[in-house]
């Protein structure tokens, strides 16, 4: 008798697997036939009241039934999880005729275009890129650099104090210090970029922080020629072919002889202008040959080595590049003003 019953209840789930048609009525199923309170359980915990000699068969017979439901569904159940991802692909279609979401793009400040384009021509000279702190201590930007406690060209840098030995950098400059001790007397041929602070009081061409980009060769033989040349070659590059340089004898403590470098006004092709206050020059940076004081307590002998300097003001370049008449303008992140540059960066 029970073996008959149990023919019925396969063939009833059997039925019914087969016509489930998605995975939830074949989740009921499951529930029905195989879960603890399904027929097939019940029966099951019967076996021990069975008479000894029909345990055996019978047992035989549930598992045969539970193993052919079993396998039944699960061959449905993945048969109806790809026919339900079917059928979710071919609804899910994106419409890609719908406008998509704008979004607005950015563009790099113009100090950054130039910071880089600058970088880049002196790498292609063959110079390495150097770093250093900001904050600085005063023997790196001053003391060996040739400034001493009493010297005068202090007052003209006069800035930021952390405490008595500690000071944001008035240049970039201390990088030379910090290059030469860490070459221990081999040549030197590298670049600095880096913000620099200065206690100014921000105006159109002021402003209390302010970035450089410090050069500095160191070799046998190294003359000012090789500073004019380089300088000419940057100049060139930076502002177009028909520009020329000038040197103006000038002074720094760290440089011997000191120039300060200016280039053809654009405006007016050196013919004198506004813009140029009539001289038909514009500067734009300080160097010289390093001092033999800064080589020797850098320790190179000035005798074997000798090298030149530079310092010039990101800003400033960026200033004549673009024609911009305010450096504070770098600093505002005004977009009226950064969407003028968006296409050339
Ligand atoms: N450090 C100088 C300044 O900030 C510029 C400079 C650099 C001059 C290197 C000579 C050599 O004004």
């Amino acid at each position: 008798m029970e073996n008959n019953n149990l023919l019925e209840l396969k063939q009833k789930a059997l039925q019914e697997i087969e016509q489930a048609s998605s995975s939830d009525a074949l989740n009921a199923v499951r529930n029905t036939y195989l879960s603890k309170k399904s027929e097939l359980s019940s029966l099951t915990s019967k076996i021990g009241t069975l008479p000894p000699e029909e345990r055996k068969s019978f047992g035989a017979a549930l598992t045969e039934v539970r193993v052919a439901i079993t396998s039944a569904i699960e061959e449905k159940a993945a048969f109806l999880k790809n026919k339900e991802l079917d059928e979710r692909l071919s609804k899910e279609t994106i419409d890609i005729s719908l406008p998509g979401h704008s979004y607005n793009l950015g563009g790099r400040n113009p100090f950054y275009v130039i910071r880089d384009e600058m970088i880049q021509i002196f790498l292609g000279m063959g110079f390495e890129v150097a770093d250093g702190p900001e904050v600085e201590t005063d023997l790196y930007n001053f003391e060996l650099l040739n400034i001493p406690k009493d010297h005068p060209a202090r007052d003209m840098q006069d800035t930021f104090y952390i405490n008595e030995n500690e000071l944001l950098r008035t240049h970039t400059s201390p990088v030379q210090a910090r290059t030469m001790e860490a070459k221990k007397g081999a040549p030197v041929r590298i670049i600095c970029p880096g913000k620099t602070y200065r206690r100014d009081d921000d105006d159109a061409t002021h402003s209390h922080q302010f970035s450089q980009i410090e050069g500095l060769v160191i070799d046998k033989g190294i003359n000012i020629g090789h500073l004019k040349a380089t300088l000419e070659l940057f100049a060139k590059k930076m502002f177009g072919e028909k520009r020329e340089i000038r040197l103006r004898s000038s002074y720094f403590p760290f440089t011997e002889p000191s120039v300060e470098v200016d280039i053809t006004c654009a405006n007016c092709g050196g013919k004198g202008c506004n813009m140029c206050k009539g001289t038909g020059y514009i500067e734009i940076l300080g160097g010289g040959m390093v001092h033999p004081n800064v080589l020797k307590m850098n320790g190179y002998d000035p005798e074997e080595y000798s090298g030149f300097a530079f310092g010039i003001g990101i800003e400033r370049v960026a200033i004549l590049r673009y024609g911009i008449d305010d450096i504070r303008k770098f600093y505002q992140n005004d977009i009226r003003f950064l969407k003028q540059f968006k296409k050339m960066s």
